[in-house]
């Protein structure tokens, strides 16, 4: 494994969900693997777990870390080519990635969509820029399409937690004040078309994922429905794909409530974090006997941990 930007990075993504399971249990085994090289983190937007559960990661390798908030403390950077950067732009992103290629081994980039034009946001354009001209490999900590950091370490919680050999998970829409991308579900969705569970999405009209990551899973506007029989509730919110960026629903008869849990078969519940309380979900679910969530922030560090390995094993 070169970069890892998505699932298809991955030549055997069971494999590396095994890899983050076998490493949870021995965090420290591989502890001078990556000694003397150098994990470079840049934030163009802001993180909690990504860049804490990454360092981690690094650290339980041997590798040193430098983490750069380039969003708030770097030079603004300049994306398009052949532009006269007479804007607010300081630094092209061709000289930046190269100059963050020389002080790395490896770099991992948080770089989100600005929801403003669908075309823009999914050519990943900072992202693949990295890849062209930092020189080293590459690992997205989310992009404006994908999060697969995120995937492995929620399909690393669900082989955990699975009480039936093909569970059924549910990834169902809840409402948000404020219009987030579609990266976690669409992520979310591509890996788990990959893994050995039955996939149902639910969501309002108008919040259809783009049919690339939704695959082969079950698509309903009816949530109850859904939920019944349901092993694992992922819930997130997600702006409309269709019309790029809209808000087309707050509705809070969608946020996860205990009532909603009931209909399923006694199910975990699942989100990526952070999560806004009494409108995603009902504050007694996700302080319930049954929330993941903690648990797969936790999983954060042993995904990471496995995907650094592998390039690792594989590049240097
Ligand atoms: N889930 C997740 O990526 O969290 P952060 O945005 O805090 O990194």
């Amino acid at each position: 494994m070169k970069h890892f930007t998505s699932i298809d990075d991955v030549d055997d993504p069971a494999g590396l969900v095994r890899d983050a399971l076998r490493i949870k249990k021995e965090p420290l085994a591989d502890r001078r693997f990556g000694e003397d090289l150098t994990l470079g983190l840049i934030f163009l937007n802001p993180s909690l777990r990504t860049r804490m559960s990454t360092q981690k990661a690094a650290l339980n390798l041997g590798m040193n870390v430098i983490v750069m908030n380039i969003g708030q403390e770097g030079w603004a950077l300049e994306t398009e080519d052949g532009v006269v950067m007479n804007g607010q732009s300081a630094e092209h992103v061709r000289e930046a990635a190269a100059v963050i290629g020389q002080y790395c081994n490896i770099v991992g980039i948080r770089t989100f969509g600005k929801l403003e034009n669908r075309e823009e946001d999914y050519a990943e354009t900072i992202l693949h820029k990295f890849m062209d001209f930092c020189g080293v490999p590459v690992i997205s900590l989310e992009s404006a399409t994908l999060h697969p950091l995120q995937s492995l370490a929620d399909w690393a919680t669900i082989e955990e937690l699975k009480s039936a050999a093909r569970p059924k998970v549910v990834l169902t829409w809840a409402p948000h004040p404020r219009a987030l991308l579609q990266a976690v579900p669409n992520s979310f969705a591509q890996w788990m078309n990959r893994a050995d569970v039955d996939l149902v999405i639910t969501h309002p009209e108008g919040y259809d994922l783009d049919s690339m990551y939704v695959g082969n899973a079950t698509v309903t506007h009816d949530q109850n429905k859904a939920f019944e029989g349901a092993d694992f509730i992922y819930a997130k919110n997600w702006s409309s794909y269709e019309q790029y960026g809209k808000i087309l629903s707050t509705d809070l008869s969608w946020t996860v409530t205990p009532e909603k849990m009931n209909l399923t078969r006694d199910a975990w519940f699942m989100h990526c974090l952070p999560v806004r309380r009494n409108m995603i979900v009902a504050d007694a679910v996700i302080d319930g006997t049954k929330s993941a969530v903690i648990q797969q922030a936790g999983n954060r560090v042993f995904a990471a941990q496995a995907v650094l390995r592998r390039i690792l094993e594989h590049n240097f």
